[in-house]
């Protein structure tokens, strides 16, 4: 047995302990935006053995297609276009080589910080989609600051904002008054799946409920950063509030068509 099948085969076996498999594919969404998949760059997988089982795993949810977003920020993740954009096609290589009923590309999770307006006003950002989304996202605890007038900025460059995982940050727990009026402003919500089971702690599973029954998630992402957390994944299609997915004005099936927006 090959070094690569034994791997597969422990990730396999750790995930059948006690979960129960759904009878079809429950990303009914299609594809997923959220997630941290070029190996060795960021928090995420570190090899592409990981990546490869993770993109596996995202596929037998149903997903056909991953846009990976790995994180860019002047401190800790100094990624820049040039380095992501090499990391697509290795990892488009990958999903060839191995036959995976895939596509993937590469945009980034920017971190709101002092490069940040740098980037915005070089138009050096990787966006997604026709519409040139942006996914970034700020510090946990303290409300950031300028994060509306960021907002503004990549609107004037054209770009749409989309804020990761509204539900995850203490401060707008506190401020129930900021995310609606953020998203009056324009700038969408990612939500992401782990949330509902309760990962993140009761109060971002009870501010992601708030939000749903709002009605106010416009993508949905796994903010996947390795195969370990699969059997966890599989409380989120057996979660009450999964149901709720199905009720919210989702964009992510338009990315499966959508043919982006080229660099710059
Ligand atoms: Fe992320």
């Amino acid at each position: 047995m090959s070094f690569w099948q034994q791997i597969k085969d422990q990730f396999r076996t750790n995930d059948s302990s006690g979960d129960e498999q759904p009878s079809g594919p429950p990303c009914f969404w299609q594809v997923d935006m959220h997630s941290h998949l070029l190996p060795g760059i960021d928090d995420g997988v570190q090899t592409p053995e990981q990546a490869l089982l993770c993109l596996e795993q995202l596929q037998g949810w149903g997903i056909q297609k991953v846009i990976t977003t790995p994180h860019v920020s002047r401190d800790y993740y100094p990624n820049t276009t040039e380095t992501l954009l090499k990391g697509q096609d290795r990892l488009q290589n990958l999903v060839i080589e191995h036959n995976l009923p895939l596509t993937v590309e590469v945009a980034a999770e920017y971190m709101l910080d002092d490069f940040f307006p740098d980037l915005i006003a070089n138009n050096d950002l990787l966006s997604f989609g026709a519409e040139r989304y942006v996914l970034f996202e700020t510090g946990f605890e303290a409300n950031s600051l300028g994060l509306e007038t960021v907002i503004f900025r990549l609107q004037t460059k054209g770009y749409t904002p989309v804020l990761a995982h509204p539900e995850r940050y203490a401060y707008f727990h506190k401020h129930r008054d900021m995310l609606p009026r953020l998203r009056e402003m324009g700038c969408l919500f990612q939500l992401n799946w782990l949330s509902v089971t309760g990962l993140y702690g009761e109060r971002v599973k009870k501010q992601a409920r708030l939000m749903l029954e709002q009605k106010s998630i416009d993508f949905v992402g796994s903010d996947l950063h390795g195969p370990s957390l699969s059997g966890r994944f599989q409380g989120v299609f057996s979660a009450p509030d999964f149901a709720l997915f199905a009720q919210q004005p989702l964009r992510n099936a338009s990315l499966l068509t959508d043919v982006g927006w080229p660099v710059g």
